[in-house]
């Protein structure tokens, strides 16, 4: 029989991952002879982790807050979308090397995509510059936006993120920041900060005076419903969390190690839903 496959998702803090859920889900529904875990790691742990993963004392890995940049130093190959985000969250073991995948990009451009709002020459809003944040930016540039505005809390970390995003595309620069609490006008928003995680975290913003029609996308998933979400829907706005991004996501991690599409059907929806 061959060896067990030992996958795993890392980050800190991990507690609240769920990608365990969808992988050993479907791991066992294909057959494979493998199992999905998470572990807390330290920075100073990330290095030996990757030899892990050389090794094959670890098949693969999924890399998460705040750890998608920190990693990529001992990675040894990145696809153009890790390189153009800075951002890794899946690795694999290709002919001895590891190669750092980003997935949150086409699991956001999925996810919109079921939408059918169309992000074409749209203003978008984007609350937060954490971990997540680079492959948004990825995404919306290739979705044809006409304008993205980051607001951070520290202004710094929105500052660096436009820079980087400068230097990558130095012919046509899309992105400026606005002052965190500062409501400029935009199509989309999407809440991309950690606020709401928590049931009554409410982000100090007034959306009364905005126009109606507009989009609002919160990457959280759990709770259903932010506070954000709601406001943006009691204002006759069309609203979307971010579980389709996170299944998405993470089916295409699973097919880049597995070399296999996984299904996504009702129980993976339900297995989110805890
Ligand atoms: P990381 O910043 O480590 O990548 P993250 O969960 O991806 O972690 O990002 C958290 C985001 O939520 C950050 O943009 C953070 O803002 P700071 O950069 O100022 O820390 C934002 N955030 C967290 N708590 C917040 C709060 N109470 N108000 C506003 N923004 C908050």
């Amino acid at each position: 029989m061959n060896k067990i496959k030992k996958f795993l998702v890392i980050g800190n803090p991990i507690n609240h991952s769920l990608s365990p859920e969808l992988q050993n889900y479907w791991l066992k529904k294909n057959n494979i002879n493998g199992i999905y875990d998470k572990q807390r790691l330290e920075f100073d742990d990330l290095k030996d982790f990757v030899l892990k993963i050389k090794s094959k004392e670890i098949a693969g890995a999924n890399i998460t807050v705040p750890f998608k940049k920190e990693i990529i130093p001992f990675i040894d190959k990145l696809t153009p979308e890790s390189e153009g985000t800075d951002s890794v969250n899946t690795i694999l073991l290709n002919k001895g090397e590891t190669v750092g995948y980003n997935t949150d990009i086409i699991g956001f451009e999925k996810a919109i995509k079921e939408t059918n709002y169309n992000f074409v020459k749209k203003k978008v809003l984007i609350l937060g510059a954490g971990g997540v944040v680079p492959s948004i930016i990825f995404a919306l540039q290739r979705m044809g936006v006409k304008h993205i505005m980051l607001s951070n809390r520290t202004k710094l970390k929105a500052e660096e993120l436009k820079d980087y995003y400068k230097k990558k595309n130095s012919n046509e620069n899309i992105i400026t920041v606005v002052d965190w609490g500062e409501l400029p006008n935009f199509d989309v928003i999407i809440n991309a900060t950690s606020v709401g995680l928590k049931r009554d975290q409410t982000l100090n913003l007034d959306f009364s005076k905005i126009e109606k029609g507009k989009f609002f996308y919160d990457v959280i998933y759990n709770p259903k419903e932010t506070n954000f979400l709601k406001a943006g829907k009691q204002l006759g706005n069309q609203t979307e969390n971010g579980k389709k991004m996170f299944i998405y996501q993470s089916a295409e991690s699973f097919r880049i190690w597995h070399k296999i599409k996984p299904e996504i059907n009702e129980e993976i929806n339900k297995l989110l839903d805890q």
